[in-house]
């Protein structure tokens, strides 16, 4: 089940409430990626005190590892995990693509050697609903080719883009039957491809459109296209899309790329960039980016970010209302230079808390028919340097 609410908007951006089976996601929203069944470096509690609402998961990997048994064992990837609120699975298109030489695609789905045995295994639209179904997602992702950008140099043409998008257009077609075949109580998305071009997205979105699903992604953008194509493809077509569903871009991006996202009517993201920058000692702070590995953090005393209330930049507040905490930069530089586990968690922590916090201002900020200019002061703050 899936219900969607627009509560606000201001131009295309839209404040909105998202009923799934496992609870109510507050849009726009980011969504941590959490791959193997873990959002790595933290844990779930960790999560919910970051108010994270809903969190991805990936039929590909766990089909490998723990394989299905396991899961169906646990009747699903919510107990498996212990996150008992919404879960978005992607549907392995994605990471299939990502296999790049070692796969086979075919009108039947995808022949590809496992990366973890060297079993030979075939994901097919159908395989990927009855994966998804046993993982029990409260949203389910259409399987269906991410077109790439460029394939070791030559970048796709419109028509080898159309036939990746007309692909994925009759994959859809076969998720839609096998997931009603299953009696799946969850939601399935579409996912809109055709590369760079526009006339492609705008048939792709059109027939998505007529299947009627509960919500729709855009998929095959932050694919390694230059900056000013993903930004040419948000504008044309999240706003095309029903404005009565949710809209999912998949895979974006940097702050900026998230506030431009809500600015074109985007009401859901993922991104793996606030978990693995921060396992690289890449933070992001409200007045910009900040690398700990930097020798000018070695004796400074101040938090990451002065205007952040996770718990790397201030701690926490025991029962009896004492504080304990909040970590310095020159601390945090220090765990880095010694390779110690605690940066990378801390710096997660402070991430993910950024992007969710970001994306609480956005709300705030649509509630209030203010979101234009919280953009302006949102790229003024980030521009001016830490
Ligand atoms: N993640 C990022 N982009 C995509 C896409 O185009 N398809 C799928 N399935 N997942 C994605
Ligand atoms: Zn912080």
């Amino acid at each position: 089940m899936l219900r969607f609410e627009v509560l606000a908007t201001e131009g295309h951006a839209r404040r909105g409430t998202l009923t799934l089976n496992h609870g109510v996601v507050q849009t726009p929203i980011f969504m941590p990626v959490g791959t193997y069944g873990t959002v790595k470096g933290v844990t779930p509690r960790s999560l919910e005190e970051m108010n994270a609402q809903i969190i991805l998961g990936n039929t590909f990997h766990l089909w490998m590892r723990p394989g299905l048994d396991v899961l169906k064992q646990f009747g699903g990837l919510h107990r498996f995990e212990q996150w008992n609120k919404p879960i978005l699975t992607d549907s392995g298109g994605f990471q299939v693509w990502s296999l790049g030489e070692m796969r086979k695609i075919s009108e039947e789905g995808v022949k590809f050697a496992s990366p973890v045995n060297g079993d030979k295994l075939f994901l097919t639209p159908e395989t990927s609903m009855q994966i998804q179904t046993v993982l029990n997602s409260d949203i389910v992702m259409q399987f269906d080719e991410c077109t790439p950008y460029d394939t070791k140099g030559h970048v796709t043409t419109e028509a080898e883009a159309r036939v990746s998008m007309e692909l994925s257009r009759r994959w859809a077609v076969r998720c839609q039957e096998e997931f009603a075949r299953l009696a799946n109580p969850n939601a399935l998305f579409g996912i809109v491809q055709g590369g760079m071009f526009e006339h492609l997205r705008q048939e792709s979105l059109e027939a998505l459109v007529e299947m009627d699903f509960p919500g729709y992604a855009v998929g095959g953008v932050s694919v390694g296209e230059p900056k000013e194509d993903m930004l040419r493809i948000m504008a044309h077509t999240p706003h095309r899309l029903p404005a009565n569903k949710p809209r999912y871009l998949m895979g974006v991006g940097t702050p900026e790329d998230l506030v431009a996202g809500v600015a074109q009517g985007v009401d859901m993201f993922d991104c793996v960039m606030p978990t693995r920058n921060a396992r690289n000692g890449h933070l992001f702070t409200r007045f910009g980016d900040l690398k700990l590995r930097n020798a000018r953090h070695r004796s400074d005393e101040r938090p990451l970010d002065e205007s952040c209330s996770c718990y790397a930049c201030k701690g926490y507040t025991r029962p009896d209302g004492t504080v304990s905490g909040g970590f310095s930069r020159a601390y945090l530089h220090h765990l880095e230079r010694c390779g110690e586990m605690l940066a990378p968690m801390l710096a997660t922590i402070h991430n993910l808390h950024y992007y969710l916090n970001l994306m609480q201002e956005v709300r705030d900020a649509l509630e209030q028919q203010r979101f234009a200019a919280f953009a302006a002061q949102f790229k003024q703050d980030r521009a001016r340097g830490v």
